[in-house]
């Protein structure tokens, strides 16, 4: 058996996180502030990063308790049934690997007697050197113009992480721009295509099993448009094609030199690491691209070799999961103090939302305890004029994420220290709130409307963890990304569900192709009402 099948809520240490719950549910952080050594016990300085986790509600029974819950639910073994490419992914038979992606070529990992590890250079190398062709006008389009523009034409993990990496690591960009085409919204595709110049663009269609229909749709959309604006015979030299069904890519007309392959261990929504990465690497360059999966190696390695209580990542998912199973929370926000990281809550609501978000555990059995959380968030101080009213003042608790950086990219930017001093209050504000006494008295000493302390008062006592990081580097970007992946690995082990299949996303993609064929038809089969009348309501157009 690749991973044991423990049920948490059978254990023991589930017993007595329960009980332990009950005494401490309605304790306030501010008072487990007052020890001393609260922030020895909940803050890590790791390479380039500070964790602060004591803005929780927990103590260090808590910890203690949630680590006995990962030791009883086999989490050690779990993670180095990972990393050593046994079959995780059940359901679909396959390792969980895509951490191999970021190895170095000291390393060594052994699947079925062979060492995996030279591919995985060899295919890396290709990035570089097609990377920096491209780059140096050695491989042109075939007017002899150099490439201008690269557009991702890919959906789900063959868009997000690479166009969320691309955009994280925008200062870090060459002469190149990246375009990202993922919805079937041939609107889009048109609005993005009337900015190109089909002589200088290239095309990288990312899909691993070359059969997704929004991908092949909108391939094909843009072949047609290139023929037209170009002609027939130059899309073997402007279309790329990251996947691993070869028929399908030759098929389309693509070159054996223009298509990179992606493992069968490589999942879609951690596949950034290997060849779907090929936007980043075209869009920063490849020393940059390197430099983002060896922060991501080095994420790995605290993971694998840390002891529990002072590992990050099983630090982020045992809290996390205190929330969710103990607090009944529903969500989690994630809020980036940077521009920059505008697409990290999407990237990770796929990355965590597809991975956890199952009801049945690893015994096909319906679980009786809360799964995947709710991921969301935005970029601070945005967010702040947006959505921070509700985790101030509204009834639901959602534990959040603040995510800063001591330095920012460019010198002359003098307007950090407001940017972060957002940062620090609006984490403080959640820790402390206004209690109704202070706000009533305020009122009074400013001859104010007295009836509107309670409107005024903020309860407080709203959890948060920090993350401080120097700077946005490319380093910085990968460990950060492998924290959140293992955070995820380390839940999915303790809540005995599979976390990497996603066959949740199947039965939308049967229904829509049937349903297209009754707009297609003009007569709708729906058996439900609902749904027969909305077709018909579009067929009359
Ligand atoms: O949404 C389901 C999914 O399979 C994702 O997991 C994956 O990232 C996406 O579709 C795209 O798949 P492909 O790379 O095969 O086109």
């Amino acid at each position: 058996m690749a991973l044991e099948n423990i049920s948490p809520v059978n254990t023991k240490s589930w017993k007595n996180l329960t009980s332990h719950f009950k005494k401490i549910k309605n304790e306030k952080i501010n008072d487990f502030l007052e020890d001393k050594e609260r922030l020895n016990k909940l803050t890590i300085s790791w390479e380039n990063f500070y964790f602060d986790f004591s803005k929780n509600r927990l103590n260090q029974d808590t910890i203690n308790a949630l680590i006995n819950l990962a030791n009883e639910c086999d989490l050690q073994h779990a993670i180095e049934a990972q990393f050593s490419g046994k079959k995780i992914n059940v359901t679909e038979d396959r390792s969980v690997l895509h951490t191999a992606c970021r190895c170095s070529t000291n390393d060594k990992i052994i699947i079925n007697n062979i060492d995996i590890v030279p591919d995985i250079i060899k295919n890396r190398t290709r990035i570089k050197s097609f990377t920096e062709s491209i780059l140096s006008g050695e491989i042109v389009g075939k007017t002899n113009k150099k490439f201008t523009d690269v557009v991702n034409i890919g959906i789900g993990g063959s868009d997000l992480g690479p166009q969320m990496v691309t955009e994280a690591l925008g200062f870090y960009k060459n002469h190149i721009n990246s375009h990202f085409i993922s919805n079937v919204d041939g609107d889009h595709v048109q609005n993005i295509l009337k900015k190109l110049d089909a002589e200088t663009t290239l095309f990288i269609i990312v899909s691993k099993t070359f059969t997704t229909k929004e991908t092949i749709t909108n391939a094909k959309t843009i072949k047609s448009w290139f023929i037209s604006e170009i002609g027939e015979n130059y899309i073997e030299d402007h279309f790329v094609a990251v996947s691993n069904n070869e028929k399908e890519v030759q098929n389309f007309g693509i070159k054996k030199e223009f298509t990179f392959s992606i493992n069968d261990w490589v999942g879609g929504r951690f596949s950034v690491w290997s060849s779907v990465g090929l936007v980043v690497s075209i869009s920063i360059g490849f020393d940059n691209y390197e430099k983002l999966l060896i922060g991501a190696r080095l994420a790995d390695n605290h993971f694998k070799k840390t002891q529990l209580d002072k590992n990050i990542p099983v630090l982020m998912g045992l809290i996390s999961l205190w929330y969710n199973n103990f607090f009944g929370c529903e969500s989690e926000a994630i809020i980036s103090y940077s521009e920059y990281l505008q697409k990290l809550p999407s990237y990770l609501q796929q990355a965590s939302m597809e991975s956890n978000g199952k009801n049945v555990d690893r015994n096909g059995k319906k679980v009786t305890h809360q799964t995947g959380n709710i991921i969301w968030g935005g970029t601070g101080t945005n967010s702040q004029h947006a959505f921070f009213q509700l985790l101030h003042q509204g009834t639901k608790l959602i534990p959040c994420d603040f995510i800063g950086f001591k330095t920012p990219l460019y010198s002359e930017n003098d307007q950090h220290d407001i940017l972060m001093s957002n940062f620090f209050a609006q984490t403080q504000a959640l820790l402390n709130g206004k209690g109704y006494k202070i706000v009533k008295s305020e009122l009074e000493k400013n001859s104010q409307n007295e009836d509107l302390a309670p409107f005024k008062s903020f309860d407080g006592n709203r959890p948060s963890n920090s993350i401080l990081i120097d700077k946005l580097t490319p380093e910085a970007l990968g460990s950060l990304i492998a924290f959140y992946e293992h955070k995820i690995f380390v839940l999915g082990i303790i809540w005995n569900i599979y976390s990497f299949d996603q066959w949740g996303v199947e039965l939308g993609k049967e229904l829509a192709s049937s349903l297209l064929d009754d707009i297609r038809t003009k007569k709708s089969t729906s058996k439900d009402l609902s749904t027969k009348s909305l077709i018909n309501n579009y067929n009359k157009g």
